[in-house]
């Protein structure tokens, strides 16, 4: 089924910055429709994984591949099929809502000479990628901002605006880099309740027979927030047995969780009590020093589940 082929596949990605080694020979499969969240301690290499994955920094070894209609390719630098949003949101502030969210598709699909030379034909165009970004703030709960500039909005409208700037590309992969960390609770609340939506739209999508239109990386440091809004969680982390694989020293961080979570409705309260033990497994095999375990305990598992599981 089309909700199972991967999209993202990293293979043996590692990275060095001069001598210090960060990120040992990552495999990682992301198949179409999952909002993974990737968690691990602060500096262990997460923003490298997703720049390396972006294509703005190339790792030191290994590849990585997107997946397009069966054909991979492999990344070489930035491109439209992956979409990332950082902490803190890069909107134009001389531009509204919608010229924000609209600027991508004009760049993307006129010409300098079209907007000089085709001038009714330009105008044109521009009022349905209007049309088209309001369209998609409406859906995001932006319906009032649509005029609004972003001096005008609250943090928490500028990143979900950033959201939508990267969502109307519809892109592959969506990376999103730590988005809510800058915010406070309540409004962070509010954002992760927009990525269950996506959620729930791909959910609707394969129930309609479709392939499911949103799949997400998301990175975190919070666990809640990451067992919450994912279907998977991934955990990054130089706290493991790197003994078993000979060597000497720590090597860098590699995935050393893998594991599904439990998925939520937009609507649904957030039951932290519900998942408890999962936070407790995370804390101990991705955030303790201490708990230094072979990269497979907490692996295993999802290896299986994402083989057969469906979203
Ligand atoms: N450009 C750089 N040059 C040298 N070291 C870097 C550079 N970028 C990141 N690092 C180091 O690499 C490690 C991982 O960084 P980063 O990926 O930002 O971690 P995280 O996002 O998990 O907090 C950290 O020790 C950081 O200091
Ligand atoms: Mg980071």
């Amino acid at each position: 089924m089309t909700a199972r082929e991967t999209i993202l596949q990293t293979t043996g990605l590692s990275h060095w910055f001069g001598r210090h080694r960060v990120l040992f020979h990552l495999n990682l499969d992301i198949r179409r429709g999952q909002i993974a969240a990737l968690v691990g301690p602060s500096g262990c290499g997460k923003s490298t994984l997703l720049r390396a994955i972006v294509g703005t920094h190339p790792p030191c070894e290994g590849r990585v591949v997107i997946t397009r209609g069966g054909t991979g390719t492999v990344v070489q630098g930035p491109g439209r099929d992956r979409g990332i949003v950082y902490q803190r949101y890069s909107l134009f502030p001389h531009l509204t809502a919608v010229e924000n969210v609209a600027y991508g598709l004009m760049v993307d699909r006129s010409t300098v000479a079209d907007r000089l030379l085709r001038r009714r034909h330009w105008r044109e165009l521009r009022r349905c990628h209007r049309e088209e970004a309001a369209q998609l703030l409406e859906r995001m709960r932006l319906g009032d901002a649509l005029g609004r500039y972003p001096p005008e909005m609250s943090g928490g409208m500028c990143q979900r605006v950033a959201i939508a700037q990267a969502l109307i590309m519809k892109p592959d992969i969506l990376l999103l880099d730590e988005p809510f960390g800058a915010l406070d609770e309540a409004t962070r609340e509010e954002l992760q309740r927009v990525l269950l939506t996506l959620y729930a739209e791909n959910q609707e999508a394969v129930c309609r027979g479709d392939p499911p239109p949103h799949t997400v990386m998301i990175v975190t440091h919070e666990i809640n927030e990451a067992i919450f809004v994912s279907d998977r969680v991934l955990g990054l982390s130089q706290y493991w047995d790197w003994r078993e694989v000979g060597e000497k020293e720590c090597p860098g961080a590699t995935i050393v969780y893998d594991r599904p979570a439990p998925v939520f409705a937009p609507g649904d309260p957030r039951d932290f009590l519900a998942f408890r033990e999962q936070k407790e497994e995370i804390l101990r095999a991705v955030f303790d020093p201490h708990h230094c375990q072979s990269h497979r305990e907490y692996t295993e598992l999802a290896a299986q589940v994402a083989g057969k599981a469906a979203p």
